[in-house]
């Protein structure tokens, strides 16, 4: 069997894909960064299913602490989109765009935003560049319910 690339990567780029800051902490450090691999997975518990680059900072954090944050961005939050996976000085350093406070767990969850869930991890598959993290919501945080971010909104793609 001989896999199509061009056809694969026009389909896969029909999934619909929202846009979130994914937010880590690993004792006093904390970081950030703009996933959209991210969908349900469970009603009960309620479950999250996100895959995360194999070779990003965020990726060993997860790994080892077995937790991250959500914030789920409005429509208008695009510009803070970009921040979140552009290079940064240091790590940690996109939060100075975005003022966090931290949830139950200790995770980032942005000031400002429609909300922010963390979550505990309960499995994952690690195979090729992104491993995917299955993880339970433990916290959620609405600070004002509208319209959220979407990839197509934007221009931008990640996948195919
Ligand atoms: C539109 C868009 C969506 C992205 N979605 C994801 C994603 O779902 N998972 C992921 O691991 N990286 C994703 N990225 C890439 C990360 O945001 C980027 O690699 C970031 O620099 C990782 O930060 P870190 O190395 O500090 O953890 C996306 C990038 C863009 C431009």
């Amino acid at each position: 069997m001989s896999l199509d690339l061009d056809a694969k990567k026009t389909l896969l780029r029909k999934i619909p894909h929202g846009l979130f800051i994914c937010g880590v902490r690993e004792g006093d450090e904390v970081n950030g960064f703009t996933a959209s691999w991210v969908t349900q997975g469970s009603f009960e518990p309620p479950m999250v299913v996100m895959g995360v680059r194999a070779d990003s900072t965020s990726h060993g954090i997860i790994e080892r602490t077995g937790c991250f944050s959500l914030n789920v961005l409005r429509a208008d939050q695009k510009d803070l989109a970009a921040v979140f996976f552009k290079p940064q000085k240091a790590m940690g350093g996109r939060f100075e765009a975005a003022p966090f406070q931290e949830g139950e767990l200790g995770l980032p969850l942005l000031d400002d935003a429609i909300g922010g869930v963390e979550c505990s991890v309960i499995g994952k598959v690690k195979h090729g560049d992104h491993t995917v993290f299955v993880a339970e919501v433990k916290s959620a945080r609405l600070l004002a319910d509208g319209e959220a971010l979407n990839l197509a909104s934007t221009g931008w793609n990640y996948g195919g």
